[in-house]
């Protein structure tokens, strides 16, 4: 359609008919028998049939034969034959399910998050699906909080950089290809800094802090031309996301140009009564509009109190027109005015759906994705050649998925399934029955380490353990983050046994493994990898890839700590040498976590040398200074290096964070290969937030390259 004829039709359409195309339902309301209480209570919604008749899209809706019936039978009741938008929470793939996302920015390749995302749009879009809501752009620091799993880790560059791609995997060129979908950002904002890690919490963060931290990837989902944005649950400056002016008004569309729809986050409307922020419907409808909420998901205030709003003069009508123009306007984009079935072929969907190129991808993604923490006496790579056995609750459990897996098949590898693949001979297992999820009552408190003798012959065992994954995602917050209780009493009675002992993690959030860490020789963090997690985790561990996935996210020495991040500011009293008192220190507990951002092993050993910086560029791009290193992989074995470049702003107008990740480049070295590896590091890069503007201060600054947050070489230079 052209523009024109948008308005046209927009000019033509009854009020109840824009507040319909502004109000998103469940299947079920369409007479389908799928129900979406999967991720939010559904309350009595007060529907009439000629309100269904116009609405403008629904949620979570599968399979191509069904979508083009149901779009058949609405456009035939639709007043003008508007098509529906069929939206999906495809989050990790829809049948070839990859990693998480906390997983794949651990690859640190935005390449491969390309090509997943890219898979994931041509499996949704011959399914029917419109658009996902996908990528999760919220910045985390607090492993309680569940959804850490859906989120790009707790850096911004990290977060920006994964967002992006994801976005540029679904939409392609034009999202109107019968293969591509688009793309809905979410949550804006802020929804990562619920406070506690409780889901859903009150969130209460300085502007700075929001500028300079927590935007920074919902921009760059903008930049990259993100076609939705999706509000958050939680409060932000004291009023819900959902009705907040200056959340999506001014910041979204005035200062950042988004010209896309903005869509509620589930019922979110009618949460601003619970909140407190609106009295009633009425005002629940009113606060969203004026935010410029242009779909309701999941309540029906808009269609309830819309009219009313209006007539009463308290809504103008210019509200209304210019939310359901810019859904009109992203159907068209879609091309759904011309093919309102667009990708739908229920043919195809049979060889997509889970062809071998797409599990390929979904394997290469889960052995990238993997983060190996500890190898103690190099006991990886496996040697075949000596008794393995298996035990925990992983050892030979589907369960490996993640959340938001909702069209799972029941094709998975399990860790047993991947070794047994890689010739690797399985001499017993025990204390395997899979973990159940804790909101079904699961405690773990009867003793079954008595078991574990059926490994006496063994040399090594690996030992699959983690949290079930429906004890992470939404609404699955944590105050304990350890493994269960038998997890980690067989961990230690391996130990004691005499066992070398490989444990590989399954969770979807960092966990606290401090306590089990000296019964461990080897641990592999695998996080949730998606249909191939069993062949992902045995390339690794059996040798054929090299692991090179770096942590997205810290993990903590104890819950106590959190939030522990690594671009933490200074403070007037830091800790220097050994703790002691009156410094900014804990009595019990080291500062740092665990395991840092940007740290991970590999079979390979990098040496880092000559880090030079040129100031003599002052370039017309921007560039202050030219910096290289060399890096050399001083092993026998091939392996891809992450060189990360941080800065530190000495001293400032506003204090700076300690490091900041500014940029990160991946390459792949041959055994005992040297390459120098070049950064630019730009105006912009040392410009931040100074609580009115964005401002660059010349001044000293601290220029650092190296493998991890806490493991690189530094030089520090005056830039006038
Ligand atoms: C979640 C969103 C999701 C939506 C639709 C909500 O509960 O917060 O992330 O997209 O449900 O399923």
């Amino acid at each position: 359609m052209t523009d024109k004829q948008i308005h046209e039709l927009l000019a033509s359409m009854s009020l109840e008919e824009k507040l319909g195309e502004m109000t998103q339902m469940a299947p079920n309301f369409f007479g389908t028998e799928d129900s979406v209480d999967l991720t939010g209570p559904m309350k009595a919604m007060n529907l009439r049939p000629e309100d269904v008749s116009c609405l403008g899209s629904t949620l979570n809706a599968f399979g191509a034969e069904k979508l083009i019936q149901m779009q058949k039978e609405h456009m035939a009741r639709q007043p003008h034959h508007i098509p529906l938008m069929f939206m999906a929470d495809v989050i990790h793939g829809l049948k070839t399910v990859y990693p998480i996302p906390l997983a794949m920015a651990c690859s640190f390749d935005t390449g491969l998050m390309e090509e997943a995302a890219a898979m994931a749009a041509r499996e949704s879009a011959v399914t029917g699906v419109h658009l996902t809501f996908s990528p999760m752009a919220d910045l985390v620091r607090d492993p309680r909080w569940g959804r850490v799993m859906e989120s790009p880790g707790e850096d911004p560059l990290l977060g920006a950089r994964m967002t992006q791609a994801t976005v540029k995997g679904y939409q392609g060129e034009e999202m109107s290809a019968p293969d591509r979908i688009a793309s809905c950002f979410k949550h804006f904002g802020g929804y990562g800094g619920s406070e506690a890690g409780r889901d859903y919490n009150t969130v209460d963060i300085s502007d700075g802090t929001l500028r300079e931290f927590y935007l920074t990837a919902y921009k760059a989902a903008v930049d990259a031309g993100a076609a939705m944005a999706m509000t958050s649950f939680n409060t932000i400056d004291r009023i819900p996301a959902t009705g907040n002016k200056k959340m999506f008004r001014k910041i979204l569309r005035e200062e950042w140009g988004f010209d896309g729809v903005a869509i509620t986050d589930f019922g979110a409307v009618h949460e601003m009564i619970a909140h407190g922020y609106a009295a009633d419907g009425t005002e629940a409808a009113k606060y969203a509009l004026e935010a410029g909420a242009d779909i309701e998901m999941m309540s029906t205030h808009y269609l309830n109190e819309g009219r009313k709003l209006v007539q009463q003069g308290k809504i103008d009508i210019s509200l209304i027109d210019e939310a359901v123009l810019r859904i009109l306007q992203l159907k068209n984009k879609l091309g759904l005015f011309e093919n309102p079935f667009k990708g739908a072929d229920p043919e195809k969907e049979k060889q997509v759906h889970l062809c071998k190129e797409h599990l390929e991808i979904a394997r290469r993604a889960a052995a990238r994705s993997i983060v190996l923490l500890k190898n103690e006496g190099g006991l990886l790579p496996l040697d075949k050649s000596q008794k393995i056995g298996l035990a925990g609750p992983f050892a030979n459990s589907a369960d490996v998925l993640g959340g938001w897996a909702f069209a799972e098949s029941a094709e998975q590898a399990t860790l047993y399934s991947g070794l047994k693949q890689h010739g690797v001979q399985i001499t017993a297992m025990a204390m395997a029955e899979p973990l159940r999820p804790m909101q079904q009552g699961f405690m773990d408190v009867s003793d079954q380490t008595a078991e574990l003798e059926r490994l006496a012959d063994c040399d090594i065992v690996i030992a699959g353990v983690g949290e079930h994954p429906d004890d992470t995602g939404e609404s699955a917050s944590k105050t304990v983050l350890r493994l269960s209780h038998n997890q980690e009493k067989m961990l230690e009675r391996l130990h004691d046994m005499g066992k070398k002992v490989i444990a590989v993690i399954f969770s979807g959030r960092p966990m606290e493994i401090r306590p089990v860490l000296p019964f461990c020789d080897a641990v592999v963090q695998a996080w949730f990898l998606g249909i191939e997690a069993g062949n992902g985790i045995a390339d690794v561990l059996c040798g054929d890839v090299n692991p090179s996935g770096r942590l997205a996210m810290s993990i903590p020495q104890t819950v106590g700590q959190v939030p522990v991040y690594y671009n933490h500011m200074n403070t007037g009293r830091p800790l220097i040498g050994e703790p002691h008192r009156y410094v900014s220190c804990y009595l019990d507990c080291p500062n740092e976590p665990l395991f840092p951002f940007g740290y991970g092993l590999s079979y390979s050993d990098y040496r880092y040398t000559d880090l030079c910086i040129d100031k003599t560029v002052g370039a017309e791009d921007g560039t202050l200074l030219n910096v290289s290193v060399d890096v050399e992989n001083t092993s026998d074995i091939a392996g891809r290096e992450t060189v990360q470049l941080y800065i530190h702003d000495v001293a400032a107008s506003v204090v700076r964070p300690v490091k900041e990740l500014k940029d990160f480049v991946q390459i792949d070295l041959q055994p005992h290969q040297r390459r120098t590896v070049c950064f630019q590091v730009t105006r912009a890069m040392l410009s931040f937030w100074n609580n009115e503007a964005r401002v660059f201060e010349p001044g000293d600054f601290e220029i650092m390259v190296g493998h991890s947050s806490d493991e690189l070489l530094c030089e520090r230079v005056t830039i006038s």
